[in-house]
């Protein structure tokens, strides 16, 4: 088992780009899930009260813990494999002034679905299907919660007709996710969607290729690296615009 495989493919890019990829996206706060969306479950179902310890894992640069850290005032540990991604999570957390309930620590997401733990609620923000299929992604992600405990996957459905695309091969249309999901036992408290998932992707892709373009300055070396990077970014932007939509999930553990 390679992780650092995992994880770069969980960031669309080849394992050896990984070292330099906290230069290339410094511009972005959240690294996939939009906040706004996930608390808007949460207090769309008002399960909120019942959440007082959560673990967010693969947090990226905390734009998730720290929002809901924020918002609700829940505990938080945020855990990811990158630690120039974690020190950036740390520094924003004291600047919304949450430093107090949000903790990052450098982990792989492996040792913590498979040891039982007490969480109320976990995190899964635009990961993928490195934990395998979505059944078996949902059956993992419910080990460190407590019985009864909340569960939030935001991840991307595909539209009827989508071509196949390597990194998506596990993914489904949406009844068939949720048929799938269904099958790990978890209860389906609330489905949100957007319409498509085409935001922002634009202006995105202006920033991505700005910092490419001053590390290749610096690193001409890297040419090469960097162009396929940046290329493939082109190509998943596409495609999540023409052939997904986002849909987070309120999952619910089995009480018992
Ligand atoms: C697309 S980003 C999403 C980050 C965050 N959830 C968000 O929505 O902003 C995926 C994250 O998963 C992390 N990751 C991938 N594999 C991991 C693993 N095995 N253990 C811990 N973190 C991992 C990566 O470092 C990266 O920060």
């Amino acid at each position: 088992m390679r992780p650092d495989l995992d994880v770069a493919a969980t960031l669309e890019c080849e394992p050896e780009l990984l070292p330099y990829l906290p230069e290339i996206l410094q511009d972005f706060d959240e690294l996939g899930s939009d906040p706004r969306r996930l608390i808007e479950c949460l207090e769309g179902e008002c399960v909120a009260d019942d959440i007082r310890h959560a673990l967010d894992l693969c947090c990226g640069k905390g734009a998730t813990s720290i929002a809901l850290a924020k918002r609700f005032g829940m505990r938080i540990d945020g855990i990811d494999a990158i630690e120039a991604f974690l020190e950036s999570a740390r520094a924003a957390a004291v600047d919304a002034g949450v430093d107090e309930l949000c903790r990052f620590t450098t982990g792989d997401l492996c040792a913590f679905v498979t040891r039982p733990g007490s969480y109320d609620l976990v995190i899964f923000g635009s990961v993928g299907p490195i934990l395998g299929g979505i059944t078996k992604t949902v059956t993992h992600l419910m080990t460190p919660l407590r019985n009864g405990g909340w569960l939030l996957i935001d991840d991307s459905v595909l539209l009827p007709g989508a071509p196949v695309r390597p990194g998506f091969e596990a993914h489904t249309q949406l009844e068939e996710t949720r048929r799938r999901v269904e099958m790990s036992g978890a209860e389906i408290v609330a489905m949100h969607s957007s319409g498509s998932d085409a935001l922002g992707h634009d202006s995105d892709m202006q920033r991505i290729v700005r910092r490419a373009a001053h590390l290749v300055e610096r690193r001409p070396d890297l040419a090469a690296l960097v162009a396929r990077y940046v290329e493939r970014q082109r190509g998943e932007c596409s495609f999540l615009e023409q052939w997904t939509r986002d849909v987070t999930w309120l999952l619910r553990k089995p009480p018992t």
